[in-house]
């Protein structure tokens, strides 16, 4: 349990983030963001829902097995399938946690579940009893708590902690409330619920009213301890309350609250940029914290108030929550040593040393390129490395494109298909279009491209361009990643790590439907 001037942060941006539609993650974007949030000091990172599918097991069991300062937990519906294979997947951390959950309004009960109140009752205590046999850290929550009866909530959250539930979470799931009334419900549980003291109280709420930080910050003031929250709001339709958000409200405004959170906010902003690059969602310039225009000042009176005095119109300093914060680490001449050491404090570590060379020599040829390697080149180049390691159907052997005033684009690619090299060119609008349509005149994939988004992973114009490539087919939604100094080869990267992932296939189970 944490100290009462401890708040608890559980982020779920790889579980209830990754059921955004289209922002599925591959495990070594997952082990990428894990690494970030570890950085940042959360207490708890929600790796995944293991029984969703084998990709989703191996990723919770490859965080639990990298991640030595965060608590690592996967979701389970309050089933003993779900618990069993939650427990195998983080048996390998250091702390482990198992969030294991049923609905508790009459509407989900009534029409989802179908079961009785009692029969609930008895199901949660059960999978709590189980988890409790696996590790000594549980979480329950009530699914639609936030259109919940208040004695029922009660009743169940009293039998949840006498089962062994150490963490009681109360999720706003379909964002319904309205922050004095869910501080209301908070306050009423603490003082009803005989063995409340027994647990730390939780919040995970939604955003579908725009609520989302304003109801969980509602229950802090009424004694929540934990909040479930995501890196840049990310999650399931308006998405889930924003870390960043939570954490420097309660930061800068310690005049109203008794407590704070171990987060370290220096990486927050590179959290951010992580999670918008691997999942291709931008963050909206006028987004509170991690915008880019978040700390810029357009109005020539607000210039001149904060050149006399920062405070007259900032509350918070930029470089506190990690803007600027690129730290320049390996250049030309460094050696394989120094590029080694560099991964390893930031918690990289290839499996083989074929892995560590192949990274060495891509990082080479970038210093030859772009003279200043940043930790954000490393880390792309490491998960461009794994990814290349995994297996795959197509890739990219050469290619050449064509731009020019005045005459169409044309590409011309060599492409590897199973093993055997094939030539491939068409034209197009523009050298990207020309690409995506020599690469699809051989794969003829049948996808939709939903979203195509350059960003560059450090500043300058010889930085690196991370390219997100969305591709849909019959309603399965893939985001694939490539980064270059070229963006037109990044481009190709991204199209084919992306049919590399739907030609994978596999089928994913949502956590919340309706097989319980
Ligand atoms: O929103 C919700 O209710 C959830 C639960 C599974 C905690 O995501
Ligand atoms: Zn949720």
């Amino acid at each position: 349990m944490p100290a009462n001037d401890h708040l608890v942060i559980f982020d779920t941006t790889l579980r209830d983030g990754e059921q955004s539609p289209g922002a599925t993650m591959t495990k070594a974007e997952k082990l990428r963001i894990a690494r970030i949030l570890e950085k940042l000091r959360v207490d708890v990172i929600e790796a995944g829902f293991a029984i969703a599918s084998q990709g989703d097991f191996e990723a919770v069991k490859s965080i639990a097995e990298s991640i030595k300062e965060s608590t690592v937990c996967s979701l389970a519906r309050a089933l003993d399938k779900d618990i069993d294979r939650a427990a195998e997947a983080i048996r390998p951390a250091e702390r482990g946690r198992i969030h294991t959950f049923i609905a508790t309004s009459p509407i989900h009960m009534q029409y989802k579940l179908q079961m009785q109140p009692d029969d609930v009752v008895d199901q949660a205590v059960r999978s709590v009893r189980r988890a409790r046999s696996h590790v000594d850290d549980v979480e329950f929550s009530c699914e639609d708590a936030g259109r919940s009866e208040l004695d029922f909530l009660c009743r169940i959250i009293e039998a949840a902690i006498k089962a062994g539930a150490t963490t009681i979470n109360i999720p706003d799931t379909v964002g319904y409330a309205i922050p004095e009334q869910f501080g209301e419900t908070i306050r009423q549980l603490l003082n009803r619920v005989p063995n409340a003291d027994k647990a730390v109280f939780s919040v995970h709420c939604h955003n579908d009213l725009g609520l989302a930080v304003a109801n969980s910050l509602a229950a802090v003031s009424s004694g929540a301890r934990q909040v479930e929250c995501t890196i840049n709001g990310l999650g399931e339709r308006a998405g889930n309350a924003s870390l960043e958000e939570l954490v420097m409200a309660v930061r800068t405004r310690q005049d109203l609250y008794t407590i704070d959170t171990r987060v370290d906010a220096q990486h927050i902003v590179p959290a951010s940029r992580l999670v918008s690059t691997i999942t291709g969602f931008p963050v909206q310039p006028n987004k509170a914290i991690v915008g880019a225009n978040a700390f810029a000042h357009e109005s020539g009176i607000h210039q001149d108030g904060v050149l006399k005095h920062r405070e007259t119109y900032e509350i918070m300093r930029a470089q506190d929550v990690g803007w600027h914060t690129n730290s320049l680490v390996l250049g030309k001449h460094s050696g394989r040593n120094a590029f080694r050491s560099r991964l390893l404090e930031l918690g990289i570590q290839f499996e083989t040393e074929t892995e560590l060379n192949e990274a060495f020599t891509r990082f080479k040829a970038l210093a030859d390129l772009k003279h200043e390697i940043f930790d954000e080149d490393l880390q792309a180049i490491a998960s461009d490395t794994r990814q290349k390691e995994e297996d795959g159907r197509y890739g990219l052997v050469t290619m050449q494109v064509c731009s020019e005033t005045g005459v169409i684009p044309r590409a011309r690619l060599t492409l590897l298909v199973d093993g055997r090299e094939h030539k491939v060119e068409a034209e197009g609008s523009g050298p990207v279009d020309a690409t995506f349509k020599a690469i699809e005149s051989l794969v003829d994939s049948g996808c939709n491209l939903q979203l195509y988004s350059v960003n560059n992973i450090t500043s300058g114009t010889d930085a690196q361009g991370e390219v997100t490539v969305r591709l849909e087919r019959g309603g399965r939604i893939v985001n694939g990643i490539g980064a270059d100094t070229d963006i037109i080869i990044a481009s190709a990267k991204a199209y084919i790590e992306a049919l590399n992932l739907i030609s994978r296939g596999g089928v994913r189970q949502h956590p919340q439907g309706a097989d319980v």
